[in-house]
């Protein structure tokens, strides 16, 4: 399949972009900085681009099978990826999320209560643009699945992860990053969550 990946020089990023290669898809890795992707191979393409360039994007997301989006906390950029994969027809958006973004599945979850409490305390813009990002990914009319984690953590994958709602008991707050990306390009090709926002833990 031919994958577009936004936020692809950022630690999960690269681990998205090198699983998918594995994997033998075609990864068009969209980049700011693209000399930190740091990643060589035939099926890889590179855009470099501003999530404010509009013609740069539309070329990264056109012919695609699907877009992963692992920026997060910029609402503008998302609302400009979701143009355009409405204007190329892409409409498979898989995008990551936080647990600061609550979802009417959740029951009350201190633990995750306290720590999108902190996050709004200590990096409000952060906060409040990824909860916006998510408003946008879930009013895009896209096939989306805005995959929410707490924390995110490195080491090796697991290949453990768990998948539900906050506050049931069923997800805990970590993943590594490593166990993220397999989640995430496992997402493409799954349609049980098209349409919802599971939170996922290791
Ligand atoms: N860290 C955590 O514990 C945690 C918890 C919950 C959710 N998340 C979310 O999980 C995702 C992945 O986290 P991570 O720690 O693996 O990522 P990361 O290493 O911080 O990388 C972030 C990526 O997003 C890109 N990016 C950030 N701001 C951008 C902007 N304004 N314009 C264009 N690109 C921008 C970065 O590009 P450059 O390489 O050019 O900087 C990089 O590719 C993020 O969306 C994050 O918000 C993280």
């Amino acid at each position: 399949m031919r994958i577009t990946v936004f936020g692809a020089t950022g630690r999960t990023g690269r681990l998205l972009v090198a699983a998918a290669l594995e994997e033998g898809h075609h990864v068009t890795a969209y980049a700011r900085t693209p000399g930190k992707l740091g990643i060589a191979h035939p099926d890889l393409s590179v855009v470099e681009g501003r999530l404010d360039d509009e013609e740069a994007l539309t070329r990264a997301v056109r012919g695609a099978d699907a877009v992963i989006e692992g920026v997060g906390s910029e609402s503008e950029g998302t609302r400009r990826i979701v143009r355009a994969m409405a204007a190329t027809g892409t409409r498979r958006l898989v995008a990551i999320s936080t647990c600061s973004v609550p979802d009417p599945a959740d029951l009350p979850d201190l633990r995750v209560r306290a720590l999108a409490r902190f996050v709004r305390t200590v990096a409000p813009r952060p906060w409040s643009e990824v909860r916006a990002a998510a408003g946008v990914v879930r009013a895009s009319g896209l096939d989306w699945t805005l995959v929410r984690v707490a924390r995110l953590a490195d080491g090796p994958p697991t290949g453990q992860v768990r998948t539900g709602h906050y506050g049931h008991g069923a997800v805990g707050m970590s993943i590594r990053r490593a166990d993220l990306a397999a989640f995430l390009l496992g997402q493409v090709t799954d349609r049980t969550y098209v349409g919802a926002a599971p939170a996922i833990s290791g």
